[in-house]
């Protein structure tokens, strides 16, 4: 990737032809039609719904969430039982759903106890799609975002019941593979997804880790 122009699916790294792009794009053009509040809905429901990994009546804690895409999307599967909280350094627009809680925070720096007071129980589901502000330099970009990813899988593990999951954005570079040991020693199986609508020159992947400590003692 050095040297190379790369693309993330987030709104922080706007260009000009980003924006033009932007409006061809089928998946933005649906979100609008169907009353999401970004396009990045489509890859959570491409992740989650083929392995079930977030079901009714689930609490899910939606890390990065501004607009709200990932936080709507969480909400259509755990329906009207499950539970939903999501976390961004920005306000989010409310919500008129009454189990769905917003936090206005910087995920590496909010105490793990202002999550867990914010929850009715422990969490089934972590999902992560922070991205960093992107700086258009590769490696500092990829340093952040697996900086941003790493602390999402540590909230993972102060949140998770055991056997829990987690769905957690990375950039595919040079400390991915040691990411991915790392997710791979705390869950009991750990793929790597590129949803659909993540745009195929984006550098970004899902990582989907099943059975928090169920591997343990192995
Ligand atoms: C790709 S966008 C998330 C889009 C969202 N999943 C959706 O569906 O609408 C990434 C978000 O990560 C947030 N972010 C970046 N660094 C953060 C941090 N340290 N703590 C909390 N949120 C952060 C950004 O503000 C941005 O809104």
């Amino acid at each position: 990737m050095r040297g190379k122009k790369y693309r993330v699916g987030c709104e922080e790294g706007l260009t000009k032809k980003w924006l033009r792009e932007r409006k061809y794009d089928t998946y933005h053009r649906r979100a609008k039609e169907d009353g999401f509040r970004s396009r990045a809905i489509y890859k959570l429901f491409q992740i989650s719904k083929p392995h079930n990994l977030i079901k009714t009546g689930d609490t899910v804690v939606d890390l990065g969430s501004f607009p709200g895409g990932w936080i709507q999307g969480a909400r259509l599967l755990v329906g009207e039982e499950g539970f939903v909280l999501g976390i961004d350094l920005k306000p989010i627009k409310a919500f008129s759903w009454s189990n769905v809680k917003t936090l206005v925070g910087d995920i590496t720096s909010l105490e793990e106890d202002e999550i867990r007071e914010a929850l009715p129980r422990k969490a089934d589901v972590i999902i992560s799609d922070v991205s960093p502000n992107l700086s258009g330099i590769w490696e500092v970009d990829h340093a952040r975002q697996m900086d941003l990813a790493r602390k999402s899988v540590e909230l993972a593990r102060a949140l998770l019941h055991r056997g829990g999951n987690l769905i957690v954005k990375a950039f595919q570079g040079e400390s991915f593979k040691e990411f991915l040991d790392e997710v791979k020693a705390r869950f009991r199986s750990v793929k790597i997804v590129k949803p659909k609508a993540s745009r195929k020159r984006s550098a970004e992947v899902y990582i989907v880790a099943r059975g928090y400590n169920l591997n343990r003692g192995k």
